[in-house]
């Protein structure tokens, strides 16, 4: 099945709200728990992290809860994402070591500070050009940083997406459902992303399926 690219940002307040609303807990809690044993050493120190298409800002918060020494860069190009995410952390004891950056991630320029950390979930599949996300972090961050990208993976027909949806997100109001079949189909497979990777010269990147429906990008630059 050929992908169908949905829209890069997800800039209608309904459909932020609806995503914000989502009970994400045990995915975040295991997405910063396997980051965190995957890359032991960002637990010294101050390290800076970035969290790319930070959306409600529930990642970043838990990454500053998890690593008490990180300062957390949290981007998103959605100016109604942004603004739940400042609600968010808006008054949590972690607030002051978290930044919120409303920009496009094609907007992000080269830094002069250290990155020791790029993170990601659930970005890559919203960019219609799934490229971009490589090129941003070649552009952001060194050699030596930790990459930890996780993200959908497409299925191999509507069908499947079908139940996909069906056997996840049963509960789950219409909105989160439609949104979820959607990005399914805008997902990449993890050949489609070894091949991005690979013209990106970042193939010492490993792509993994770890689930029926995730891959994961991780590494060292
Ligand atoms: C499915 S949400 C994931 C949010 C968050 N990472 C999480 O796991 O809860 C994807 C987010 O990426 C943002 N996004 C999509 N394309 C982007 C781009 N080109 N630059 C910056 N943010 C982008 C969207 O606005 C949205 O907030």
């Amino acid at each position: 099945m050929d992908r169908i690219p949905e829209p890069e940002l997800m800039d209608e307040p309904e459909q932020a709200r609806a995503y914000a609303d989502a009970d994400f807990e045990a995915v975040n809690a295991g997405f910063v728990a396997d980051f965190q044993r995957r890359f032991p050493a960002l637990a010294d120190g101050r390290p800076l992290l970035l969290d790319l298409g930070c959306g409600p800002g529930d990642i970043p918060l838990r990454l500053a809860r998890a690593l008490p020494g990180a300062r957390v860069e949290a981007v998103d190009g959605s100016g109604a994402m942004l603004a739940l995410a400042r609600r968010a952390v808006s008054g949590a004891p972690e607030e002051s070591r978290i930044t919120l950056v409303e920009r496009t991630l094609q907007a992000l320029e080269p830094r002069s500070e250290a990155i020791h950390a790029v993170v990601s979930n659930s970005l890559l599949h919203h960019l219609h050009h799934g490229p971009d996300l490589w090129e941003a972090i070649k552009r952001v961050a060194g050699p030596g940083a930790a990459v930890y990208v996780m993200d959908l993976r497409r299925p191999e027909s509507r069908e499947r997406a079908a139940e996909i949806v069906a056997e996840y997100a049963a509960g789950e109001p219409e909105q989160l459902r439609t949104d979820f079949h959607n990005s399914l189909l805008a997902a990449f497979t993890p050949e489609e992303v070894r091949t991005q990777l690979q013209a990106a010269g970042l193939d010492g990147l490993e792509v993994e399926a770890v689930s029926d429906r995730h891959l994961l990008v991780a590494g060292t630059l």
